[in-house]
């Protein structure tokens, strides 16, 4: 079905767009000292060739020293003007029309030129401590006046216009909010006070670019912290806006401190999880990327609520599936859908809906792969898409081979079913086996909860695209070092994955397997023990109490789930906190028996850390003396998993050609599996 409403022609004053797709901002950490490079453009055109009508840049800095992060773009002096050139031009070769985003840092300003700026001195979590700078008056006039000239500058580079930052915590959105705003002048109070330096800027972009120079507006809607921006109040805040010359709004939500202190309270046991919270919508910078785990399109709402009151178009953000956004834009609720990591994930997203091939849309995971790099200042980095970042580059390009081979995938799971779509894409003869009686090896069981829904939705996409394809499926069939001795490959990928580990504990005999229990196998019982708290623990752990059933999860570790990136802990922990799951932290797991678990707990625990990032965690106690029995009526070991790779290896000590993919090589995350699959189809 062509989705029709997202497949008309937009407008964003007098810039006319071939759809009403958007990509959103999102920085591509492909800068070098605030300068485009090669990888900047190439990671635009590629996008731009994918069919999106409309791109905004990733937020670009408009004041000299004001960026937020190495690797951000800078637009803060004429020397970057020749590069942006090189970037819009690449963009309006492939159709699309280009937005520069200008933002000015705020109290996110993580560099050594300048302290954070803020409007009145309020600092925030994730930098506990550090000096942060009230801004004078004269400061506020400066910065109305970079923009206007950074606008200047984006409109000589040749964008169609520039959209203006004002939610995710930055510096305009921090005088919008009451909680960061707390200044006494023409720039604080009333709704049109906090406005005034957004307005400010708007007039110098007029006097600077002229009228015809659109600009967008991206607002947090809500930002849900004491005394910050309601949804009441950012209406009036775009009503402000459109009077002042405003072209669009994009409506998206949150800032840094959102939720933050209820789920710190929660975290550190000082307060009962309350529903009205709303901590599984997102918590700081997950209000506005929300992982898997949290519901998706929580701004529609709010943007619908704002077109209603403002006559400029409106675009809506954040998780939004393309049905929805067509089905907005068909009900007047919406002018545009903007599609964030969707389209980092597949590119071609707006040419498939535009063609009504939605089925083969390579479909986001909101895995939050992508913010994790981001979070570390490294490359930004796709799970499922291994390309991105790296476009139009020789090691990411697939070749037509000049000889065709026959090549060997043997496993199903993500790592075989890519290597086998890309080998075959090349023109190989490709043969898949599988010794099961189904494909998708773990993933079969990783898409089961309903929240993981978006993953269930990939396994989909690949065994779709398996089909298209022209490799040869051979199901319930156990490849051997005979099966390779008498047939002749030229090349053998094994990819035979991981399984659950059994680890060397007392009684582990008596716990069920974790994917047994994802698969349906449940048995009756209430209350269920999950040793580990790892990412099949805490999934478990969820599952089992949206069954309705009663979990307790325990593991050494002092957090859940501590070692992927804060943005994703952060929602998990929220879920499990919401659905009612024990969590039981710092306990050594001693034995496990038929209804109980025998642990000896760490003699103070540790608290909840939120900016853990891949710090180790020193586990060496010390543990009292004492046990402690937690009891229940099933126990489940989720205490890891392990590569299968035996035959793997002895294919390889008898000197086939074999590469050893995936959790074959070690036990880890989808986003290893798929670009090592891609990588071995694509050498293949
Ligand atoms: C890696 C990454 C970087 C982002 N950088 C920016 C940014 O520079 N400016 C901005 O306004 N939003 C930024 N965002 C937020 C997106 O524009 C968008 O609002 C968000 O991803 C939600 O939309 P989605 O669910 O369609 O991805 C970023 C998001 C991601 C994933």
């Amino acid at each position: 079905m062509k989705l029709e409403y997202l497949a008309k022609t937009g407008k964003i004053g007098n810039v006319v767009t071939r759809n009403r797709m958007m990509m959103p901002a999102m920085c591509s950490y492909t800068a070098i000292k605030g300068a485009v490079t090669d990888a900047t453009v190439n990671h635009y055109a590629r996008r731009a060739e994918g069919g999106v009508g409309v791109i905004v840049t990733e937020m670009v800095n408009p004041s000299p020293g004001c960026q937020c992060f190495a690797g951000n773009l800078d637009i803060s002096n004429d020397e970057f003007v020749p590069g942006m050139s090189r970037l819009a031009t690449a963009v309006h070769a492939q159709g699309a029309k280009v937005f520069m985003q200008l933002t000015h840092g705020g109290v996110f300003i993580r560099n050594a030129e300048k302290l954070p700026q803020t409007p009145s001195g309020i600092g925030t979590f994730s930098l506990a401590g550090a000096e942060v700078h009230a801004m004078t008056k004269d400061e506020i006039h400066q910065v109305v006046e970079d923009y206007g000239q950074a606008a200047l500058r984006a409109k000589i580079a040749g964008f169609d216009g520039v959209e203006l930052h004002a939610g995710h915590g930055y510096l305009l959105v921090e005088f919008l909010s009451g909680y960061y705003n707390h200044r006494t002048d023409e720039y604080g109070g009333s709704v049109k006070n906090r406005a005034r330096l957004s307005v400010e800027i708007v007039e110098a972009i007029h006097k600077y670019c002229g009228k015809n120079f659109p600009i967008i507006y991206k607002i947090a809607s809500e930002d849900y912290t004491p005394g910050g921006i309601t949804l009441d109040q950012s209406i009036q805040i775009c009503k402000i806006m459109e009077d002042a010359g405003v072209d669009a709004i994009v409506v998206s939500g949150g800032t840094l401190e959102s939720r933050f202190h209820d789920y710190m309270d929660v975290m550190n046991g000082d307060q009962k999880i309350d529903g009205k919270m709303e901590l599984t919508k997102g918590i700081s910078t997950a209000t506005w990327i929300p992982s898997t785990y949290c519901p998706r399109g929580i701004y529609t709402d709010n943007a619908a609520a704002i077109k209603k009151a403002v006559s400029i178009p409106v675009a809506t953000v954040c998780g939004v599936r393309p049905e929805k956004g067509n089905e907005m834009i068909e009900k007047g609720e919406a002018d545009f859908l903007a599609l964030g990591r969707q389209i980092l994930a597949d590119p071609d997203c707006p040419n498939k809906i535009m063609e009504g091939r939605q089925d083969e849309i390579r479909q986001c995971l909101r895995c939050n792969e992508c913010i994790a790099s981001a979070g570390k200042g490294v490359a930004l980095k796709c799970a499922i898409n291994p390309c991105m970042g790296h476009d139009y580059m020789e090691h990411t390009t697939i070749h037509k081979a000049e000889e065709t081979k026959r090549i060997a995938v043997i496993g199903s799971g993500p790592a075989g079913l890519v290597a086998a779509i890309t080998a075959a894409k090349k023109g190989h003869q490709v043969i898949l086996f599988e010794k099961a009686d189904r494909l998708g090896g773990l993933m079969y069981y990783v898409g089961k909860p309903e929240f993981k829904i978006d993953y269930q939705k990939y396994l989909d996409y690949l065994l779709h695209m398996l089909e298209k394809s022209s490799v040869e499926v051979r199901m319930n069939t156990e490849f051997t070092v005979d099966t390779a001795k008498e047939e002749k490959f030229d090349k053998i990928i094994a990819a035979t994955g991981s399984e659950t580990l059994v680890p060397r504990l007392e009684g582990v005999e008596n716990a069920l397997n974790p994917l047994d229990i994802l698969d349906g196998k449940i048995p009756e019982a209430k209350n269920f023990i999950v040793c580990g708290a790892g990412l099949v623990g805490c999934e478990v752990s969820m599952h089992l109490a949206e069954l309705g059933k009663d979990v307790t999860m325990i593991d050494i570790v002092p957090d859940a789930h501590a070692a992927h990136m804060y943005a994703v802990d952060w929602s998990i922990n929220a879920k499990l906190a919401q659905d009612g799951v024990r969590v039981e932290l710092g306990e050594k797991i001693l034995k496990i028996e038929k209804n109980a678990v025998v642990c000896q707990p760490r003699q103070e625990k540790m608290p909840h850390d939120p900016r853990i990032l891949q710090t180790p965690v020193d586990l060496s106690g010390p543990y009292a003396e004492e046990t402690v029995t937690f009891t229940g009526d099933a126990v489940i070991c989720a205490l890891g998993m392990k590569a299968v790779n035996t035959m793997a290896y002895e294919l390889k000590d008898a000197g086939y050609p074999v590469e050893i993919i995936g959790d074959a090589y070690g036990a880890r995350k989808i986003i290893d599996a798929v670009h090592e699959g891609f990588h071995a189809g694509r050498r293949a």
